[in-house]
């Protein structure tokens, strides 16, 4: 019988070597399984990773992460292979919209603004005016020309942060991330009693009433940030539990409780060691956005990355 260490170090050194023979990068999200996020060259949120493809030399990037994230690589780098290693993990927050449904919103709202969480498919980022992330939600709604209507989809929560952050009033599309909604004000507020001394940092997904116990809201990418600077030696974190693994791994002095031992995004947790392997085998499968739908989605994410 092969023991589970000596199996996972044969995967590890089956990747590492057609990694290097297909000239490929490793991406993975902040919420992976902890093994593989240590097999990735670089571990990010949304806008990183996304920066993080746009920027690489590589011919094939292997995203670990979720459908919509390997659309996002595919769209600014048409001319590199991008594989999932499992192509069923979506995001159920993208699928909550269609680009038909959006079409319609766009009739009764003739002349709104678009912006389109990156959280949502190829399809629906080419009907959008511009793209952002959870790090730049705030930031490019702020940018927005005054005096047209702005459509935020697909998340209502995200929308709503983005709205009392800036005072822009929005129309919110009904969508919301299954995941992130299990954490609930009682959560934080147990964990506030029994850490009186713990900052709380949540996700800007979670639900508003959740949103106006923290004390910082942050994409992942700014809780790994946050993580680093803070001098509190505990801190609660309201997000999805995989980011769990590196803000441990990272910060070996701290400690770090999730606000719900709920908040598990089954689609991140399907990629694993075993798929990571096969997908670099078989070069499959891959994700390719058809190029007429490209080109419209290319635009509204430029502009998510000049804002940055
Ligand atoms: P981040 O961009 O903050 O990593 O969020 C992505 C996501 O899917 C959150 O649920
Ligand atoms: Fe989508 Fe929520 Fe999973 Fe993020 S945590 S990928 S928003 S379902």
């Amino acid at each position: 019988m092969i023991e589970g260490s000596d199996s996972d170090a044969r995967l590890i050194e089956g990747i590492l070597r057609l990694k290097r023979e297909r000239n490929a990068i490793i991406l993975a999200h902040n919420y992976q399984l902890g093994e593989v996020q240590d097999i990735a060259d670089f571990v990010g949120d949304s806008l990183e990773l996304s920066q993080k493809a746009a920027q690489t030399s590589a011919a094939v990037i292997v995203f670990c992460g979720v459908l919509f994230m390997a659309e996002t690589a595919s769209i600014l780098c048409p001319d590199k292979k991008i594989l999932l290693p499992d192509i069923h993990a979506g995001c159920a927050m993208a699928d909550m919209i269609t680009a038909e449904g959006l079409r319609k919103k766009k009739k009764e709202h003739p002349g709104a603004t678009v912006v389109c969480y990156v959280n949502s498919s190829a399809e629906v980022k080419a009907e959008s005016d511009v793209c952002c992330t959870s790090a730049s939600a705030v930031n490019i709604v702020e940018k927005l020309p005054e005096g047209r209507e702005i459509l935020f989809v697909p998340d209502q929560y995200l929308g709503h942060y983005a709205s009392t952050k800036t005072g822009r009033e929005m129309i919110l599309w009904p969508g919301f991330c299954p995941t992130h909604a299990r954490i609930k004000s009682q959560d934080i507020v147990r964990l506030k009693q029994e850490h009186p001394e713990g900052k709380v940092v949540v996700h800007p997904e979670c639900r508003p009433e959740v949103i106006a116990l923290a004390d910082e809201v942050l994409s992942t990418g700014g809780m790994c940030r946050f993580a680093r600077s803070t001098m509190a030696a505990e801190v609660i974190v309201g997000t999805e539990l995989g980011i769990i693994h590196r803000l441990r791994k990272e910060n070996p002095d701290k400690r770090f409780i999730p606000a719900s031992e709920q908040a598990v995004c089954p689609q991140m947790k399907l990629i694993t060691l075993e798929n990571v392997l096969w997908s670099l085998d078989e070069m499959a499968p891959e994700v390719k956005v058809p190029e007429e739908i490209r080109l419209r989605a290319k635009a509204a994410v430029d502009k998510m990355l000049e804002v940055g």
